[in-house]
């Protein structure tokens, strides 16, 4: 098997897990980041390392620039010579009430979170054909809690682009959304953020990576699967328990 995946927001965290997990399974990964230049070129090197018959490139791009993200299909497809798999993983999560949020905050947010997806994505369809996107989302797009309502809002757009971008595109590109629960703590925090978070979930602990990389799994073997979305969140979805 020959495949490529472009996985954004790579260097670090879900994307270099999934970079790690997809190159153990023979896939070359197109490894995006923008400021992790570091990590990403140490990820780079330890998966040609590993792997060396398989392929591994870097791309830097702000996904904030309209231009940078209109230029990564076209390079990505021009270095790789092929492209499979579309992971819209990279994001900005920051915390704001909907009455506290500037326009700039609203639009870096929505910039990152909604309209780079769906640039890649529409770009991916009209250069590329034929393949799988799954773009990441979180379970917070069933509240209407505000406390990253920016945030919120651009995944739950992104959730809604993806049933759209799979009746427009099927049969040759399926398009799916995971929406990950409590997986990882911010990078300020550990792990016993998560754990106190997980006590009003029905499963009552956080889900780490591991749920996220079978429904990747899943959503890559199941070529019947299309515009649907994997909760990975231990039934956070659901509502909190009393
Ligand atoms: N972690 C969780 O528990 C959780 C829960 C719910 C949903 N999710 C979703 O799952 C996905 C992965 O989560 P994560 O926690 O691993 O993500 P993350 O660490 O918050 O962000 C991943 C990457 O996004 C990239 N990024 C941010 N701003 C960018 C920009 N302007 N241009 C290009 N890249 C940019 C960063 O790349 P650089 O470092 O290279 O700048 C960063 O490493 C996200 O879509 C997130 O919303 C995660």
């Amino acid at each position: 098997m020959e495949k490529t995946a472009l996985i954004t927001g790579a260097a670090k965290r879900l994307g270099k897990e999934m970079a790690n997990h997809l190159a153990s399974q023979g896939w070359n990964i197109a490894i995006h980041y923008h400021t992790s230049e570091d990590d990403a070129i140490q990820l780079r090197d330890e998966l040609a390392k590993f792997y060396p018959d398989q392929q591994f490139a870097l791309f830097r791009a702000d996904l904030n620039q309209a231009e940078q993200v209109e230029n990564l299909i076209p390079q990505v497809y021009r270095e790789m010579k092929r492209l499979d798999l579309l992971i819209n993983n990279a994001s900005v999560f920051e915390s704001s009430l909907l009455g506290r949020t500037t326009t700039e905050f609203f639009n870096r947010q929505i910039n990152v979170n909604f309209r780079a997806p769906f640039i890649l994505l529409r770009d991916f369809a009209s250069l590329i054909k034929h393949g799988v996107i799954v773009n990441f989302v979180d379970t917070r797009i069933v509240t209407n809690q505000s406390s990253f309502a920016a945030y919120s809002l651009s995944k739950k757009s992104l959730w809604e682009m993806t049933k759209m971008a799979a009746l427009e595109f099927g049969p040759n590109i399926r398009v799916n959304a995971i929406a990950p629960g409590l997986t990882l703590p911010p990078e300020e925090k550990g792990e016993d953020y998560l754990w106190k978070l997980a006590g009003n979930v029905a499963m009552k602990r956080p889900g780490g990576l591991d749920p996220i990389l079978k429904s990747l799994d899943y959503i890559l073997k199941n070529d019947y699967l299309t515009g649907q979305i994997l909760f990975c969140d231990g039934g956070e979805n659901l509502g909190v328990t009393n």
